[in-house]
């Protein structure tokens, strides 16, 4: 199971969205331009971890569960892509804003509260 490198690749996100936020708020758009990049690969991470998490969940009775889990962690990467896009380009951003806590409490209530594969071994 990959439950250590999705828990750090998502947190890792958290992170670099702020940095992201922060540089374009301070007008500093080429700096937030390339910590955007990094950003997008850790999505891959986050995608291929939950993946396989997903993989793992497949036959079994809390796979309906889990693929809403998965959804819900696509959305939530969908908002944060989007609030970075648009805090470059002074856009309107409080609909995101509105997604993005919709959907980091979902992953975070499927992800932690529901779901089995605890974090502790
Ligand atoms: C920002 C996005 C995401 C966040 C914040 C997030 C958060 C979490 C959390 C908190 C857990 C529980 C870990 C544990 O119990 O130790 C988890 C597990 C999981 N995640 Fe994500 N996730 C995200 C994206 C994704 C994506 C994109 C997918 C699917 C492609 C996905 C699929 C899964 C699956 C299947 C599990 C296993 C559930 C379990 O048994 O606990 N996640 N995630």
């Amino acid at each position: 199971m990959n439950t250590h490198l999705h828990i750090t690749s998502w947190v890792l996100a958290f992170i670099l969205f702020a940095v992201v936020l922060i540089l374009n708020k301070s007008g500093k758009t080429k700096g937030a331009t390339i910590v955007q990049m990094i950003l997008r690969l850790d999505y891959l991470l986050i995608l291929f971890s939950g993946g396989q998490l997903l993989f793992a969940y497949f036959g079994n009775a809390m796979m309906g569960e889990a693929i809403f889990k998965g959804l819900a962690g696509i959305w939530a990467i969908l908002a944060m892509e989007m609030i970075s896009l648009k805090s470059g380009r002074e856009e309107p951003l409080k609909g995101w804003w509105i997604q993005l806590i919709i959907a980091v409490l979902l992953t975070l209530i499927l992800g932690f509260g529901r779901l089995p594969f605890g974090f502790l071994p």
